[in-house]
């Protein structure tokens, strides 16, 4: 692959800044001194700028914890997207989100530029459990555990058996879901009569939110959080 490609891939600078940088001299490819920016190198050449060593890759994966306000895409006509988040250094990396939460939802929301990755997370074969924690208008009772737990019918799909956990408040509840279909935890509470009136997504798979995260804040997923997620 070309040099500038590389070094952009390792969020070290753009494409067009590296232009600079082997202008200057400070790019060092296996040893020598790159002299133009379409220099070919290899994924595990060992590259140097201004002395330190880069560590190339072509995916990240990313973790935000999504404030309320936002849509979950990379661009919208009415309303800012959560790639308005992605720090200065991740830009050109192009991720999206996996998966979609409401404008309203806030919580974990995985973002990343790979595509396998993205559609194996989604994937309804994989059954990665998606957890949220809801406040609802009514007090959720022992019998909505048990139409959780039967699974619903819905015009354009079947909601698998759903985890409905009931906390100490009754207007508080954490629930896990197979899916992740459209508006689907408000519907399956709006078929036990209740309203979502606040709702957060805390868990993807083994991959929960890291609550040191302030709303809007993001960080890379760990190659730990990651395998959880491809090995689910
Ligand atoms: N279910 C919903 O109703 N909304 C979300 O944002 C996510 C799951």
């Amino acid at each position: 692959m070309r040099i500038d490609k590389y070094i952009s891939g390792c969020g070290y600078a753009s494409r067009s800044e590296v232009k600079d940088l082997v202008k200057r001299g400070i790019v060092v490819a296996d040893g020598r001194v790159c002299k133009k920016c379409d220099e070919q190198v290899r994924e595990d050449s060992v590259v140097e700028v201004d002395g330190k060593t880069l560590i190339y890759r072509k995916y990240v994966y990313l973790m935000l914890n999504k404030p309320k306000g936002y849509v979950s895409a990379v661009s919208d006509k009415r309303y800012p997207p959560v790639t308005d988040f992605v720090p200065a250094e991740y830009k050109h990396f192009d991720v999206y989100p996996v998966g979609r939460l409401d404008i309203d939802t806030e919580g974990l929301l995985i973002l990343t530029n790979d595509g396998q990755f993205a559609h194996s997370v989604m994937s309804p074969g994989k059954n990665v459990k998606k957890r949220y924690f809801a406040c609802v208008d009514l007090p959720m009772a022992e019998e909505d555990i048990e139409t959780f737990a039967a699974g619903m019918e819905f015009k354009e799909f079947t909601a698998r058996p759903a985890l409905l956990e009931i906390t100490d408040n009754p207007h508080e509840v954490y629930i896990e879901i197979a899916e992740g279909k459209f508006h689907q935890v408000k519907r399956m509470c709006a078929r036990c009569g209740k309203s979502v009136t606040y709702l957060k997504r805390v868990s993807v798979g083994g991959v929960k939110l890291d609550e040191k995260l302030a709303p809007g804040e993001m960080r890379e997923l760990s190659k730990e959080e990651v395998e959880t997620l491809v090995n689910y």
